[in-house]
Order: structure tokens, then C-alpha cells, then sequence
């Protein structure tokens, strides 16, 4: 189990700005009283999402927000790996290390950011824009290897694709997300198979485009079925 704790050097004090702070009354509303501490994870993800990571500081106003003790509100933030308790890059790039992952190429994720930042896991470059860490299983196994940058998923990744990303990142742009060898989600990369399919046969490869069509135009129909008026 790694060791979690907070940063030594912190900022002297917190609080949420307006858009965060009605936020977070909006969510402490929705619980009856006495059970506001039911509100820990997403004001500390509020914290987070303005600071970039979550301070001591931000701890105590929380605490005191949801007449909680700090060490509760603590242990909250040192249990879920999902609260950052250093400052992180501007893009964190969370790189899945797990055994899936690995077997289908992670080696080569870090690889491509190592080339491309100059730096590995757990560092950040210089200018504070990138930082990498390796993380277990991110729950999407099925697109592995897999990236986490931000709110995004990058997925089905080899040190290519990686390397493209974090151009694009560099350029100030914001690369698309999800599947980056043509998979359409989490479909086969091959043509649709079943379970009467004979395995030992050669699969041929699908026609995305194709697949891609087929479904936007079942979507569409579906849409336009709803939306009719009911006879
Ligand atoms: S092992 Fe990487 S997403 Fe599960």
C-alpha cells in the first residue's frame, strides 16, 4: 500500500470562490441535517478542481463547513487516490500500469511521455504544465493501455498515439479523447463476432466507417421514433 500523505509546503489559507461555493451549498442542501458530512468527497473534488489539489487548508474550511473534524475530512482525502495531495501539473497525466495495461503496452506510454517531457512518473516538468504518475487499474481494461489526462480517458494508447497527445497538449490543443486505434468505444477492432462464430477462423478486419454509420443511423431512427407523435 503506498503512503499517502499531504505536501509539507502548504498555502496559508483557503476558500472557495463563488462558483465553487455555490456548489457546494447547493450539494451540503441535499442531505438532511446532522448528515452533512455526507458531503466530504464532492467538496473536497470542488477543492480540488479550483486548486489544482487539495490543501491542508482546504481540509479545515471543509471540516468546518460540515461541522466535521480535519483528521476525518483527512482520511477521506489520503484513502481515495483521486485527491491529489501535491500540486500537479496543469495536465496530470495518469498512466494506468496494471497488469492489462501493461501487457498491451504501458511500457511504451511512459516511454513516449519520458520522450516527449523529459520526464517519468512522478515527476513534473520544469514549467509545472506536466505531470506523470502511474496508477492501478483505471476501470477500462477493455481500452488498454490506458491514460487519464484531466477529466479525459485516452485510450487503446501505444507510444505513437501517446507521443501525439501530448504534441497536440503542448500546443495548447485539446486532443479527442477516448479509443486512439479506430476502435468506435469499447467494440471489437476486428468485424462483430458472436459466440457461434468458429475462433480458429480468421477474423477480417471490419469497416469502421461503416459500423460508425450504421449505428448514428439506428441512433437517429430511434430518436426520430421517440420524438413522433404518439398515434
Ligand atoms: S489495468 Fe489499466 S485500466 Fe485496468
Amino acid at each position: 500500500m503506498s503512503l499517502r500523505t499531504l505536501a509539507k509546503e502548504q498555502p496559508a489559507s483557503f476558500a472557495f470562490n463563488a462558483e465553487y461555493l455555490e456548489r457546494a451549498k447547493r450539494v451540503i442542501a441535499k442531505y438532511p441535517a446532522g448528515r452533512q458530512a455526507s458531503a466530504v468527497i464532492p467538496l473536497l473534488d470542488f477543492a480540488q478542481r479550483q486548486e489544482g489539489w487539495v490543501t491542508q487548508p482546504a481540509i479545515d474550511v471543509i471540516a468546518k463547513m460540515l461541522d466535521m473534524p480535519s483528521i476525518r475530512v483527512l482520511e477521506v482525502a489520503t484513502f481515495y487516490t483521486m485527491f491529489e495531495l501535491h500540486p500537479v501539473g496543469k495536465y496530470h497525466i495518469q498512466v494506468c500500469t496494471n497488469l492489462p495495461c501493461k501487457l498491451r503496452g504501458s511500457d511504451g506510454v511512459l516511454a513516449a511521455c519520458k520522450e516527449k517531457l523529459g520526464i517519468g512518473a512522478g515527476e513534473k516538468t520544469p514549467d509545472g504544465k506536466f505531470s506523470v504518475v502511474e496508477v492501478e487499474c483505471a476501470g477500462a481494461c477493455v481500452n488498454a493501455p490506458v491514460a487519464q489526462i484531466g477529466d479525459d480517458y485516452y485510450e487503446d494508447l501505444d507510444a505513437a498515439s501517446t507521443g501525439k497527445i501530448l504534441d497536440a497538449l503542448k500546443r495548447g490543443e485539446k486532443p479527442k479523447h477516448g479509443p486512439q486505434n479506430g476502435r468506435v468505444n469499447s467494440g471489437p477492432l476486428g468485424k462483430f463476432t458472436t459466440l457461434n462464430d468458429d475462433p480458429t477462423q480468421k477474423i477480417p478486419m471490419q469497416d469502421l466507417g461503416a459500423a460508425k454509420a450504421a449505428f448514428e443511423k439506428a441512433k437517429a431512427e430511434a430518436a426520430a421514433k421517440a420524438a413522433a407523435p404518439k398515434a
